[in-house]
């Protein structure tokens, strides 16, 4: 059954233009593809925030702040799921500039992650690129120029991406007048669930279990005859490819010193055989492969553990949150759709026994 939302404009934005019919992605003014691996992260805040405004100075001493403030979270970093610990800790930042919050993600992810790991944080170094630090920060050692390279990469192709789930809790939130960290807080909890953020560790789940390219047919069919659904495959939006697929698809290929290539031969494989047979089993509903599919590849192939696939995404998604939080306070409209009342009419509903009774 449909929400009821399906194609409703809820807002105006600058931010970003998805066309899931034509598979055509625009952020800030430009094709996902001629963004991501580009132009760097640092310039593509600025697109988002207000028309190319310089920001990697402001950023990089956000992050600075940001990790000043660790030792007063609490347990918020030992808590077991990285989208809860980012949560709590998000949640007592007190710097609400864009530069703040952004800045503190990375940082706060990046600690919990080596606090789960039983390893001390690692400073962030204010003059590095942002994903190059973010890199610095999981490893200790400053990432390759490729591996830099793809990082940044990731981080442009999913900054921002219309009007999905986690960004539109954002603008609820900021339509009421609260401030900005409720508003990324409670985008952060949206986009802990496995049909928006969470889907790329299940796809490298998948493909641990599927194991070889030739076992791929028969490992989807099962899947599909046990009515599960294909991790990384399908959108509410595109009927066709993501566009973000393919360019990730581009940075996993570009990767070579570091990534396997026989992971990518049986991503490639398990994908073909999941488009074929989502096609065959239903005709009338593109399922084709999303960004998650890719984005598995990379992280994985950068070091990244699973478990922190999410928290890296709230990283760069994080910037199109403050983008529209800002808007939607310069719009000051309160959000306020209506829910269809499907319960019983007062004079059709059963009786209540009273207290007495
Ligand atoms: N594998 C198998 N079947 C799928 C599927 C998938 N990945 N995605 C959708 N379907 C099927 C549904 O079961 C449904 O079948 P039905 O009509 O027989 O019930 C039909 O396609 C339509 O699905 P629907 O739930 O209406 O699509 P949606 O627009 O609500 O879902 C997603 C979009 C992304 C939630 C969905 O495709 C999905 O769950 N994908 C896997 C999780 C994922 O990759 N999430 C990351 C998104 S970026």
């Amino acid at each position: 059954m449909q929400n009821g939302l399906e194609g409703v404009v809820v807002a105006e934005t600058l931010t970003s233009s998805v066309d899931g019919e034509a598979g055509e992605l625009i952020i800030g003014g430009r094709a996902v593809g001629d963004l991501s691996g580009v132009v760097p992260f640092e310039r593509v805040c600025g697109l988002m925030w207000e028309r190319d405004v310089e920001v990697a100075v402001p950023l990089g001493a956000a992050r600075a702040r940001a990790f000043e403030r660790l030792p007063d979270l609490g347990r918020a970093l030992s808590l077991a799921d990285g989208m809860d610990a980012l949560r709590a800790s998000v949640a007592q930042l007190d710097d609400t500039s864009r530069e703040g919050v952004t800045g503190a993600v990375a940082v706060f992810a990046a600690a919990w992650s080596r606090t789960r790991r039983g390893l001390d944080p690692i400073a962030p170094d204010p003059e590095a690129a942002h994903a190059a630090d973010y890199l610095r920060m999981l490893h200790g050692d400053a990432p390759t120029d490729g591996a830099a390279a793809a990082m940044d990469a990731y981080f442009a192709a999913v900054v921002d991406h219309g009007m999905n789930a986690s960004t539109f809790a954002a603008r609820v939130v900021a339509s009421t007048e609260s401030d900005r960290v409720s508003s990324v807080v409670a985008a952060i909890g949206a986009l802990k669930g496995r049909l928006h953020g969470g889907a790329p560790g299940p796809v490298l789940d998948m493909l641990d279990a599927v194991g070889a390219p030739e076992r791929a047919e028969a490992w989807v069919r099962e899947a599909l005859d046990a009515k599960e659904r294909i991790m990384g495959m399908g959108h509410r939006v595109y009927r066709v490819r993501d566009p973000r697929a393919a360019v990730l698809e581009r940075a996993v290929e570009q990767l070579d010193s570091v990534a396997d290539p026989a992971r990518l031969a049986l991503a490639r494989a398990v994908e073909q055989a999941a488009e074929r047979q989502l096609r065959e089993r239903k005709p009338d509903r593109p399922l084709r492969a999303n960004v998650e599919f890719y984005t598995a590849l990379l992280l994985e192939a950068l070091g990244i553990e699973r478990a922190l696939f999410t928290p890296t995404f709230a990283c760069a998604r994080v910037v199109g949150w403050c983008a529209h939080y800002d808007e939607q306070r310069a719009e000051g409209r309160l959000i306020r759709p209506r829910a269809r009342y499907v319960g019983p009419r007062p004079e059709a509903a059963p009786a209540l026994r009273s207290r007495a009774g």
